[in-house]
C-alpha cells in the first residue's frame, strides 16, 4: 500500500487505522514529502503499531515522483496506490487486490465513472474539469477514470519501465507505458477529503495537458507532434489576423507592411511555442530562429503556388468550375494550408529541430 502525503497529519491516523482494519498485515509505505505540518513524525509514531514504513524525502518534489518512490520501498508484488486524505474508501483495497489475483487483470482502477461510482458532491466546476480531463485522455485507454489515484497494479506491470513522473497522474502514466494485458475498474465514492485542503493547482492543469501530449507521442510519435505543431499554427494564424486588422484598422498602416508584420509575430510566436513545446529543443536560439523564418517563408511562397495549381489546373480538372468564386479559391486555399503545414512541420523536423525528434528521447 502506497500513500503518498503532504500536510496529511489530521487524516493518517484514521488512514492507517482504516487501511489496518480492512487489509489486516498489509504494509502500509507513506511517501512524504517533508510535509511542514509534521506528517512524517506521526507516521513514524504510528510504525511502532502498524507495519509500516515512511520515507520523508527532502522536500516537495510532486505526487508522481512520491509513487514511484513508494514502488521502489515496498515489498510485495501487489501495489496499491491511495490518498492519504480518505477520498478513496480503504475499505475497498480487499476488492482491488482480489481482481488481480484471481487474474481477472493485473491493473485494477478504484472508478468513480462505472456503474456503481459516484462523487460525494463535487462543485460544477469541479465536474467540468474533471470530464474535460477525461476527455484529453480518452485517445490513450478505454478505462473510465484513468485520473484516479485509487488503483492496484501486479508489479510486473512496471518492471523494466521508465515512468515520467511528470504532475499528478501516475496511474495514466502506468496505463499508457505498463506492460499488462487485461485491466479492470471497480466502482468506488469518492468522498470530500477529511482535512486540511487540496494540493491541485491551475499550474498542475497546464502540466496536465503536457502530460497528456506526451503520452500520445509515446503511442504516436509523429501524429502528435505534428497535431502540437498545427495547434500551434492555428494560434499563430488568429494571432496573424488579428493583428492585420487592428494595424490596418487601427494604425493605418499600408496593407502590405502590416501583412508582413503580423507575418513576422505571429511566425516568431509560432517559433517560440515550437521550440518550448513541440519539440523540446535546447538548441541555439538564432539558428534556430533563422531556420525556422526561412522555412515559413518557402512554405508562404508554397502556399502561392499550391493555390494558383490548385484553382487553376486541378479544380478544373476535377470538375469543379474554373471561375474565380471566393469559394473555390477558399477551399483550394483550405487545401493549401493542409499541405504547407505538413512541408513546414516536415521541413523544420528534419532540419530546424532536427536533433530534437529522436524518439523516446528523455527531455527534462
Ligand atoms: N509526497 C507527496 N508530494 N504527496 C503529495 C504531493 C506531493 O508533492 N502532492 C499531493 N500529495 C498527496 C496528498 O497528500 C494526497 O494524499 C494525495 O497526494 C492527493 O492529493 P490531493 O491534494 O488530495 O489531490 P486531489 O484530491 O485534488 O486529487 C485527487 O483526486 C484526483 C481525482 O479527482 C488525486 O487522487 C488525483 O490523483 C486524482 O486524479
Ligand atoms: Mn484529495
Amino acid at each position: 500500500m502506497i500513500v503518498p502525503t503532504y500536510n496529511e497529519k489530521d487524516n493518517i491516523d484514521e488512514l492507517v487505522q482504516r487501511v489496518s482494519k480492512a487489509n489486516p498485515g498489509a504494509e502500509i509505505v507513506i511517501v512524504d514529502d517533508n510535509s511542514p505540518d509534521g506528517t512524517s513524525d506521526r507516521a513514524r509514531e504510528l510504525a511502532k503499531s502498524y507495519r509500516m514504513k515512511v520515507v520523508t524525502r527532502s522536500g516537495k518534489l510532486g505526487l508522481s515522483s512520491a509513487v514511484m518512490e513508494g514502488f521502489a520501498t515496498a515489498t510485495g508484488d501487489i501495489l496499491v496506490v491511495m490518498d492519504a486524505d480518505l477520498s478513496h474508501p480503504p475499505e475497498k483495497i480487499p476488492e482491488l487486490v482480489g481482481r488481480i489475483e484471481s487474474g481477472e487483470a493485473e491493473i485494477v482502477f478504484g472508478s468513480r465513472h462505472v456503474e456503481g461510482g459516484s462523487i460525494e458532491n463535487w462543485p460544477f466546476y469541479r465536474k467540468v474539469v474533471s470530464k474535460g480531463a477525461a476527455l484529453l485522455a480518452g485517445g490513450l485507454t478505454k478505462v473510465k477514470d484513468p485520473m484516479s489515484g485509487f488503483f492496484a497494479l501486479n508489479r510486473s506491470v512496471i518492471e523494466g519501465v521508465t515512468l515520467d513522473p511528470v504532475g499528478y497522474k501516475i496511474g495514466l502514466e502506468i496505463l499508457v507505458k505498463g506492460k499488462y494485458t487485461k485491466v479492470a475498474e471497480v466502482p468506488i465514492r469518492f468522498a470530500n477529503r477529511k482535512a486540511g485542503k487540496s494540493k491541485l493547482g491551475g499550474s498542475e492543469m497546464l502540466r496536465y495537458i503536457d502530460h497528456v501530449s506526451m503520452l500520445y507521442e509515446h503511442r504516436r510519435f509523429w501524429l502528435a507532434k505534428y497535431l502540437k505543431f498545427a495547434f500551434i499554427g492555428g494560434i499563430g494564424a488568429i494571432i496573424n489576423l488579428t493583428l492585420l486588422w487592428t494595424l490596418i484598422e487601427g494604425f493605418s498602416v499600408y496593407y502590405l507592411w502590416a501583412a508582413v508584420a503580423a507575418f513576422v509575430v505571429a511566425d516568431t510566436n509560432n517559433f517560440i511555442w515550437n521550440r518550448l513545446w513541440t519539440f523540446r529543443s535546447k538548441g541555439s536560439l538564432p539558428v534556430q530562429y533563422s531556420q525556422f523564418l526561412v522555412v515559413s517563408i518557402d512554405g508562404l511562397m508554397l502556399n502561392l503556388i499550391l493555390l494558383k495549381l490548385l484553382v487553376e489546373e486541378i479544380m478544373p480538372w476535377i470538375g469543379l468550375p474554373e471561375d474565380k468564386a471566393s469559394f473555390y479559391i477558399v477551399l483550394s486555399q483550405v487545401v493549401a494550408i493542409f499541405l504547407v503545414s505538413l512541408f513546414n512541420f516536415l521541413a523544420n523536423s528534419a532540419w530546424t529541430f532536427r536533433h530534437d525528434v529522436r524518439r523516446g528521447r528523455k527531455t527534462d
